[in-house]
């Protein structure tokens, strides 16, 4: 078993702090993490669209990556990654498949509210149609967008400093 706090807190009766339950509880409550960051790895192993900003060429080049499409070419794959576990997500930054978020914040704000951190004016028109169609995708998911406030948000990276481990340990 992994020697994280929320492992001691679960099995061993140890505390965890205000903010930490409190992010754990929006987690698995109204935030709706654990629909697609659920079981043992913190994840259903499966591919969601979540519009997190490209960085980068893309695998589809222009700074275009239509996921799991490349490999199925079945239209309801676009724009899809497989869920990532979260264990040690504090240490892992930056985030999303192409590294384009350096915050964990932000990185769950994208999942929310995907228009927080993307400047629109900013882009070219064709990456405002991608994003557009990022978003569209989506929207077809089983969560989207819930309403989370700044501090809520902080009180979740809380919850998922709870999941740090070291890795040293498990040898
Ligand atoms: C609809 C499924 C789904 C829901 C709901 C969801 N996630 Fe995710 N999450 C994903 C997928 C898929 C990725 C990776 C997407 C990518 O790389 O393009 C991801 C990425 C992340 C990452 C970045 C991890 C990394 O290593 O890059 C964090 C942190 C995260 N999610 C936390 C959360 C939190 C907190 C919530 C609740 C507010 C949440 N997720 C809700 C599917 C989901």
């Amino acid at each position: 078993m992994r020697d994280t706090k929320l492992h001691k807190f679960v099995f061993d009766g140890e505390d965890l702090t205000e903010s930490e339950l409190a992010g754990g509880l929006l987690f698995y409550g109204r935030g709706q993490c654990a629909t697609c960051h659920s079981g043992p790895y913190f994840s259903d192993l499966d591919f969601h669209a979540i519009p997190f900003a490209q960085f980068g060429f893309g695998f589809n080049g222009f700074g275009i990556d239509y996921g799991r499409y490349n490999f199925t070419q079945d239209p309801g794959d676009l724009y899809t990654f497989r869920t990532p576990p979260l264990f040690n997500v504090t240490k892992t930054a930056p985030y999303s498949h192409s590294g384009a978020e350096p915050d964990l914040a932000m990185a769950i704000r994208a999942h929310v509210d995907p228009l927080a951190g993307i400047d629109t004016s900013a882009l070219s028109p064709l990456d405002r149609t991608e994003i557009y169609q990022r978003i569209a995708r989506w929207a077809q998911e089983p969560v989207y967008s819930v309403e989370l406030s700044a501090q809520e948000i902080s009180e979740i990276v809380d919850f998922l400093s709870t999941l740090d481990f070291d890795p040293e340990d498990e040898r």
